[in-house]
């Protein structure tokens, strides 16, 4: 089942109010559900639930303060800051919007607020004549009009016993708005597995098969279907690149570790992007082969299994599956044959050699299915990839 906020990362602020118990409950949905939840608590707020109990809920230390240089020495508040996805204030007290809406910076979560690019959502909760008062209602049009999202109050009976506007949402129904704000794009609810870079077949102690690849297409596409709402996992053989952010990155080294990665993950579609080398040693020598003394005759060579043909024809079938075809010569008619022959919905073809494709940044792809094919054009991979989702988004609505 996949994990509709798998690694998408959010910030919890819990600021002092009695809603504050209510954090912890939003906390376990969210985590739940597949999110980084990385919780920040005002002081006031430590009043009323305990870091610890947030930090078991949350598997991650609970940050409390701006200026301690440990917490700093790990991830700063900068830091912090970018890392998030969305930025969710539950509960916010009256105190916690006035000082959002007159920009201080006196507490790491109001610096945060700050120093985030992140959307900041606000979940208020108060008394209702704290509610009501003309300096929160003011308060609470500048936030708004500055483009934060306020979940509530709901109306209802109080902790302090009086009846009105100022309860805090229950914490299903803000896991429900933060899903919604996450989780939108043309393929959002949808996770989708690529495989990218070269393998590795380990012939000695010190010395491997393997070829050019970059990984630079496969990386990507990945960062184009994260783009466009998908949970991603990438499968990559060794590459220099960095995994693009809120991407879930299984490294791996050989062919049959590639597709043993592969087999363990739940996916909507699949994109086989690796260049995986056809022949592996029939075994690793155990020690360094030697020059002249007839070594090398020695390696039996076998064909490694095809990881895209062997996921396409087993039960457990993504619904899409796509591969590559990198040709020097006759690239369309040799997609349309690997189309076939592999039991795929899609095969991108490009042309190899005179230094297109391998290490480049740049890429010439047809997109050939059983309906023909169509010249995604010669541009930058990430200009390309887009194209591809572009084309994932009209298959996958049909
Ligand atoms: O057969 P060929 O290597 O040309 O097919 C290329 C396509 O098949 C690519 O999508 C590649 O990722 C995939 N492939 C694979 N496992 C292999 C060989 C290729 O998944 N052993």
């Amino acid at each position: 089942m996949t994990q509709v906020l798998s690694q998408r990362r959010v910030i919890l602020g819990i600021t002092g109010g009695i809603a504050a118990y209510k954090a912890a409950e939003l906390v376990r949905t969210l985590v739940r559900a597949g999110a980084q939840v990385q919780v920040v608590m005002t002081k006031a707020a430590e009043a009323f639930v305990t870091p610890l109990t947030l930090q078991a809920l949350s598997g991650r230390e609970v940050k409390t303060e701006l200026l301690d240089p440990s917490a700093e020495a790990g991830m700063g508040h900068i830091e912090l800051a970018r890392w998030a996805e969305l930025l969710l204030i539950a509960p916010c007290t009256a105190d916690t919007m006035a000082r959002l809406a007159q920009g201080r910076g006196d507490d790491l979560l109001t610096t945060l607020a700050l120093a985030t690019p992140a959307p900041i959502h606000i979940a208020p909760a108060m008394n209702q004549q704290m509610w009501a008062q003309a300096s929160t209602q003011a308060n609470l049009t500048t936030l708004i009009q500055r483009g934060v999202t306020v979940h509530g109050p709901a109306a209802g009976e109080q902790a302090c016993g009086d009846v009105g506007l100022g309860r805090m949402l229950e914490p299903e129904a803000l896991h429900q708005a933060i899903e919604a704000a996450l989780v939108s794009g043309a393929l959002a609810g949808q996770h989708w597995l690529v495989t990218a870079g070269p393998t590795r077949e380990a012939i000695d102690p010190v010395r491997y098969l393997s070829n050019h690849s970059s990984g630079k297409m496969g990386y990507a596409i990945a960062r184009a279907l994260r783009d466009a709402g998908a949970s991603v996992t990438l499968v990559s053989g060794p590459t220099q690149l960095d995994c693009p952010d809120g991407v879930t990155r299984i490294s791996v080294d050989s062919a049959r570790d590639m597709l043993q990665a592969c087999q363990g993950v739940n996916a909507d579609g699949m994109i086989a992007c690796a260049a995986v080398a056809d022949f592996r040693p029939a075994e690793a020598a155990q020690t360094k082969l030697k020059k002249g003394e007839g070594d090398l005759n020695q390696i039996t060579w076998v064909e490694n299994p095809d990881i895209v043909a062997t996921i396409a024809q087993s039960p457990a079938r993504p619904r899409w599956v796509i591969g590559f075809a990198a040709e020097t010569d006759n690239a369309l008619a040799n997609a349309r044959a690997k189309l076939l022959r592999k039991g795929l919905d899609a095969v991108l073809a490009n042309q190899v050699g005179d230094g297109v494709a391998f290490g480049t940044d740049d890429n010439h792809l047809h997109w050939v299915d059983a309906s023909g094919d169509t010249d995604l054009g010669h541009a930058a991979k990430s200009v390309l990839a887009d194209a591809l989702v572009q084309r994932l988004i009209t298959l996958t609505k049909d």
